[in-house]
């Protein structure tokens, strides 16, 4: 018997069984060899997939702080905000940003998924977007995010376990936008 009040939840999100609701989102396909090696290397299966996808409303609850702390990143280069201003505008991009980041949550990686981040890949290349920016960019969304999921994770395996859901995802992501 216990008189303990404020008591962490003691279920976990990384063992709770995931219901069938969740399991009918999954999927992980991907044809192209080359990629199945690439994700085979940095070891993203479906169980990834369903740990990300229960983080997702917490994502979606902070999503507008997230992509305020990204856009603000880039104050201290002048250049990237000239970029936006001339092709975009930075509240047209918090959009589509919100957008993709939600999706790259929706427990899906296929050959849909890789043609989307092609796809903005190559708006990047067409607006003279070097690399090394767009990585700088990733690591403080990175932070966000892990700053996002944490104070809803009980356990230290189970923070751990979200930070390799959302790196490997990110880095899938990275992979393809670098190739
Ligand atoms: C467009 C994501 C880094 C500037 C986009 C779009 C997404 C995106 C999802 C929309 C694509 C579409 O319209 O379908 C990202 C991610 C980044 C990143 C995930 C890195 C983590 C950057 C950086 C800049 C930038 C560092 C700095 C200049 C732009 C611009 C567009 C764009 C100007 C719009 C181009 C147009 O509308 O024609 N980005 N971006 N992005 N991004 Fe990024």
């Amino acid at each position: 018997f216990s008189f303990k009040k404020n008591k962490k939840p003691t279920t976990s999100i990384l063992t709770t069984q995931p219901d069938h609701d969740i399991l009918k989102e999954i999927s992980l396909k991907v044809h192209e060899p080359a990629l199945q090696k690439q994700i085979n290397m940095i070891g993203l299966t479906t169980n990834d997939l369903v740990l990300t996808l229960k983080l997702r409303p917490y994502i979606q609850a902070n999503i507008e702080e997230i992509v305020n702390t990204f856009y603000a990143s880039f104050a201290l280069e002048q250049g990237l905000i000239d970029i936006i201003n001339s092709y975009s505008s930075i509240d047209r991009l918090k959009l589509t940003l919100k957008k993709h980041i939600l999706e790259s949550f929706n427990g899906r990686f296929t050959d849909e998924d890789v043609s989307r981040i092609r796809r903005i890949a190559h708006i990047h290349v067409k607006i003279g977007l070097e690399a090394k920016w767009y990585m700088a960019a990733f690591q403080p969304l990175l932070v966000s995010v892990i700053k996002t999921v944490e104070p809803h994770l009980t356990t230290k395996e189970e923070i751990v376990e979200a930070v390799q859901s959302v790196t490997k995802i990110f880095n899938l992501e990275q992979q393809i936008v670098l190739e």
